[in-house]
C-alpha cells in the first residue's frame, strides 16, 4: 500500500546529502537495532514501538463505549492532563475535530487561575465529563485541576452520578489517581509501564478524548501501523524516518543547535507542540541535542521571517506540507483590481499557499538554512497517524544517534522539587531547607522599579 507520507531531502544541500547520510548507515543499524530488539538504554519503554499492539481489542472496545457515553450524555468532555498526558490528544483534535459531537476542553495543563477560572464558567449550564489523565497519577497541574473539575461537576450532578462521568487514564496498580479511581468505582483504562507519556498518543491517554471528539480511532491506529511495517526496514535510502532521523543527527555534528518544525496550515499548530515534547524531552539531556522551535507560516513569517532568513546560522528547518485535501477555495474575480490582485483572481488558496511554501523554502535554503519537508498526502485520521508514528520512530532513532536514552526525562524534576519545597510538600522538609538556604544567600536588592 502507497503511504500517505514521503520526506524531501532536497535543500538540505550542501550541508548533507544522500552519500553523508548513505555512510552513517553502519550507525543507523545500530540504533535500529537498539529500538527493534530492545537493546538500547530505555528499552523498558518501548510499548509503543507496535501499534497494533498498543490497546488490545478489548480496550480498544472498552474506549469507544465509553467515548459513545460520554459523546451521548455531555456537552463537553474536560480533559485534565499535562504534557504526554495532553499534547497528543489536543494534537490529534485540533488537527481533526470537526466540532461533531461534544467540545472537548483541555485542563490542568498549567497552574493558571485565570485559565481555569474561565474552563470552569464555561461550563454554566453545561452537561459535562472528566477525563483525569496522568500516569504517575502525582502530577500537581492535573490533580489540582481535578478537584477544581470533580468538585464542580459533584455539585451539579450530585456524587453519585459524577462517578459515572469521571474517566481516570493511569497507571494499573500504583499512584494516587489510581487510588482514588479505585475508592470511588470510576471507569478506568489503563496506561501501560512500558509507554512514556510523549510516546502515549495511541495508547488510551491520547484515544479516548480522541474518539469523544468524533475522530476515526481505527483508522490513526491503523495509519501509525502502515508506517510501523514500512518501517522494519533500516536502510535510510528507503526509510524516511531513518533518513530524516539521520540528517539531523549529521547537522548538529555540523554545529547547527535549533530545529524548527515549520507548517502553513494552522490546523498543526499542537501538532508542533506535541513534536517540541517529543523532540525536546527525548533529546534534551546531557548538555546536548537541538532545540525544538516551531513556526506558523505564512504568519510568522511576518514576524519570525527576518530571524530565519538573516539571523544567526546555527538553525535547520523541517517544513510539514499538505498535498491536498483542502476545501477548494478561489480568490474572487473583482470588477477592478485597485488590489492588484487581478493575477490571483479565480486561483485556489492551496496553490497560493503552495506557492509560499515553495518560496519559503528556496528563499531560506539560500539564507543558510538547511531544510527538508515532510509531505504528507492529506489530513485525516489515517495520514495523522502515519505521520505521528514517522515522528516518533524517527525520535527514538535520533536519540541512540545521539548516544543518550531517548525515553527517559530526568530533568523535569529539578523544578518539582524545589516547587514542592516552597509549597511546603510533606517529605520534603529538607528540600525546604535547603531551597530557603539558596535563596538566602542569593544577591540583593535585584529588582529595578520605574522611580
Ligand atoms: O513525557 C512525560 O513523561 C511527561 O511529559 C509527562 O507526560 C507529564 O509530566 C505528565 O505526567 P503524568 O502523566 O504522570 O501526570
Amino acid at each position: 500500500m502507497a503511504l500517505p507520507l514521503s520526506f524531501d531531502y532536497g535543500y538540505l544541500a550542501p550541508d548533507v546529502g544522500k552519500e553523508e547520510v548513505q555512510a552513517f548507515q553502519a550507525d543507523v543499524d545500530l540504533a535500529h537495532q537498539k529500538v527493534t530488539q530492545g537493546t538500547g538504554l530505555g528499552s523498558d519503554f518501548l510499548g509503543w514501538l507496535d501499534p497494533a499492539q498498543i490497546v488490545s481489542a478489548e480496550e480498544l472496545q472498552t474506549i469507544k463505549t465509553l467515548a459513545a457515553q460520554i459523546r451521548e450524555n455531555s456537552d463537553v468532555l474536560i480533559s485534565i492532563g499535562i504534557g504526554g498526558s495532553y499534547l497528543g490528544a489536543r494534537a490529534v483534535i485540533e488537527a481533526l475535530g470537526e466540532g461533531d459531537g461534544p467540545e472537548v476542553l483541555f485542563a490542568g495543563n498549567s497552574l493558571s487561575a485565570h485559565d481555569h477560572a474561565k474552563t470552569l464558567k464555561k461550563l454554566d449550564s453545561k452537561r459535562f465529563s472528566i477525563n483525569a489523565i496522568s500516569k504517575s497519577g502525582t502530577t500537581t497541574e492535573p490533580a489540582v485541576a481535578f478537584r477544581l473539575f470533580r468538585d464542580l461537576l459533584e455539585k451539579n450532578v450530585g456524587k453519585d452520578e459524577a462517578k459515572k462521568r469521571i474517566v481516570a487514564t493511569t497507571d494499573a496498580k500504583k499512584g494516587a489517581l489510581k487510588k482514588f479511581a479505585d475508592e470511588e468505582g470510576y471507569p478506568s483504562l489503563v496506561i501501560a509501564d512500558s509507554i512514556g507519556g510523549r510516546y502515549s498518543v495511541l495508547s488510551p491517554v491520547g484515544l479516548l478524548p480522541i474518539a469523544v471528539a468524533g475522530i476515526d480511532i481505527d483508522a490513526l491506529l491503523a495509519g501509525a501501523k502502515a508506517v510501523a511495517d514500512a518501517t522494519a526496514e533500516a536502510d535510510v535510502t528507503k526509510n524516511p524516518a531513518y533518513f530524516y532521523a539521520a540528517a539531523r543527527n549529521l547537522l548538529y555534528r555540523k554545529g547547527y543547535s535549533t530545529e524548527i518544525f515549520a507548517s502553513f496550515e494552522p490546523r498543526l499548530h499542537y501538532i508542533a507542540e506535541w513534536w517540541k515534547q517529543l523532540t525536546g524531552e527525548s533529546e534534551g539531556k546531557s548538555h546536548i541535542g537541538l532545540f525544538p522551535a516551531s513556526v506558523d507560516l505564512t504568519t510568522d513569517l511576518h514576524s519570525m521571517g527576518q530571524w530565519i532568513q538573516e539571523g544567526r546560522r546555527n538553525i535547520i528547518e523541517t517544513f510539514i506540507i499538505l498535498d491536498g485535501g483542502e476545501p477548494s477555495l478561489a480568490v474572487p474575480t473583482a470588477e477592478n483590481d485597485l488590489d492588484e490582485l487581478g493575477y490571483l483572481q479565480g486561483r485556489q488558496l492551496s496553490e497560493v499557499n503552495k506557492a509560499a511554501y515553495e518560496a519559503t523554502s528556496l528563499a531560506h535554503r539560500d539564507g543558510g538554512v538547511p531544510n527538508s519537508t515532510v509531505h504528507l498526502a492529506q489530513l485525516d485520521a489515517f495520514s495523522l497517524g502515519a505521520l505521528l508514528y514517522f515522528f516518533e520512530r524517527a525520535i527514538a532513532i535520533s536519540g541512540y544517534l545521539m548516544g543518550i536514552n531517548p525515553f527517559n526525562q530526568p530533568g523535569v524534576e529539578a523544578y518539582k522539587t524545589n516547587m514542592f519545597a516552597l509549597l511546603g510538600k510533606p517529605k520534603f522538609e529538607q528540600a525546604t531547607e535547603e531551597v530557603k538556604a539558596k535563596l538566602a544567600a542569593l544577591p540583593k536588592d535585584t529588582t529595578v522599579s520605574f522611580s
